[in-house]
């Protein structure tokens, strides 16, 4: 079976081929990230419109790359949310016309479902049940995945996602969008000894998380300095080394409280070297196995949705002819 893969949920516009036999054939993406930068953040209505202009050569594009026709696809999944609902109803629209014209099935798929099994893409020997930890500009989950499409939310965010605190923090730093990478480069040059910020949440019980506390850390500590580079460098560094460490003992207790051995982590803020290495840090201490998708795989992609969605049409599940599109939509 070939899928075709759409994702178009937030600012990127995604699109992939997935064989179940042969694996991830091609896979494309168009970054929004210059186009909302001079807004210094996403702006819903140009995101929409160039997923308009984007997606329909970047389908034919990446058709191209994979030596394919359209009448050679077995069937179309796209992204039908949790996300922006203009942005959504690109991928939506398109994804239902192509399969209705083409006369295969279509199927919807969860965005952050999506994310939980991208690293299975990369290693067919990850296998469910595992724990995954979710940590994207819109999420930050820890979820046990029992088998494709039983999961247990075990903790969550309480406000801030982390990647929207690094997005957050990045702009009280005086630092563009999107804030968590160059928040990640300006970290590189803090000095680690000189700020402590609190580990949000780790004193109690429970797997919930918090981050809007932090921002408020910066905020103060940034008003005390003179807010030279090197101050700026070294807030950086210590709010990454907070929130790294929260991840880190909270991705320990959900470990040891449900007895899983695989930890996987996903979503675009695992781009973050310091955030992979402590999760790693935490795997080896308890004897279990970690697996991280590349870079590429963490952030937004049309590859994770065409593999959910070869998973979800082969087990049955199929779409009518009414688009799917939610905005709000829990897994
Ligand atoms: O998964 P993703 O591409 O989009 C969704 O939110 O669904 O994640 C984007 C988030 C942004 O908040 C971005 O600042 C953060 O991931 N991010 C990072 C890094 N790269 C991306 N955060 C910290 N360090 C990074 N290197
Ligand atoms: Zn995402």
């Amino acid at each position: 079976m070939r899928v075709l893969g759409i994702e178009t949920s937030c600012d990127e516009t995604g699109v992939a081929v997935y064989d179940a036999h042969r694996g991830l054939l091609a896979h494309r993406l168009h970054s929004q990230v210059a186009l909302h930068a001079p807004y210094g953040g996403i702006v819903p209505e140009l995101a929409s419109r160039d997923h308009i202009r984007r997606l329909t050569p970047l389908i034919h594009a990446t058709l191209d790359d994979a030596g394919l026709t359209l009448s050679q696809l077995d069937g179309i999944a796209y992204t039908a949310g949790p996300g922006l609902i203009g942005a959504l109803l690109v991928g939506a629209s398109v994804g239902h016309s192509l399969a209705w014209s083409l006369g295969r099935p279509v199927v919807a798929v969860h965005h952050l479902e999506g994310h939980l099994l991208a690293p299975l893409l990369e290693s067919p020997a990850l296998t469910p049940p595992f724990l995954a930890l979710l940590i994207s500009g819109g999420h930050t989950l820890l979820v046990e995945v029992r088998e494709l499409g039983r999961y247990r939310i075990l903790g969550e965010s309480i406000d801030d996602a982390v990647g929207e605190a690094f997005d957050k923090v990045a702009k009280m730093l005086g630092l563009g969008y999107p804030g968590g990478p160059a928040l990640e480069k300006l970290a590189r040059a803090g000095d680690p000894a000189r700020f402590r910020f609190p580990r949000p949440m780790t004193e109690r019980p429970g797997l919930d998380f918090s981050f809007s506390g932090l921002k408020t850390c910066v905020m103060n500590t940034l008003a005390k300095t003179a807010a030279t580079d090197q101050d700026k460098a070294d807030i950086a560094r210590a709010f990454q080394e907070a929130v790294a460490d929260t991840l880190a003992i909270k991705c320990r207790r959900a470990l040891r409280q449900t007895g899983l051995k695989t930890l996987v982590a996903a979503g675009g803020v695992c781009a973050n070297q310091t955030i992979r290495q402590r999760l790693q840090t935490v795997a080896e201490t308890e004897g279990a196995r970690l697996f991280l998708p590349r870079p590429e795989f963490c952030t937004d992609n049309g590859a994770m949705i065409a593999f959910a969605g070869c998973l979800r049409l082969q087990a049955g599940q199929r779409e009518g002819l009414a688009i799917q599109a939610r905005a709000r939509w829990s897994l």
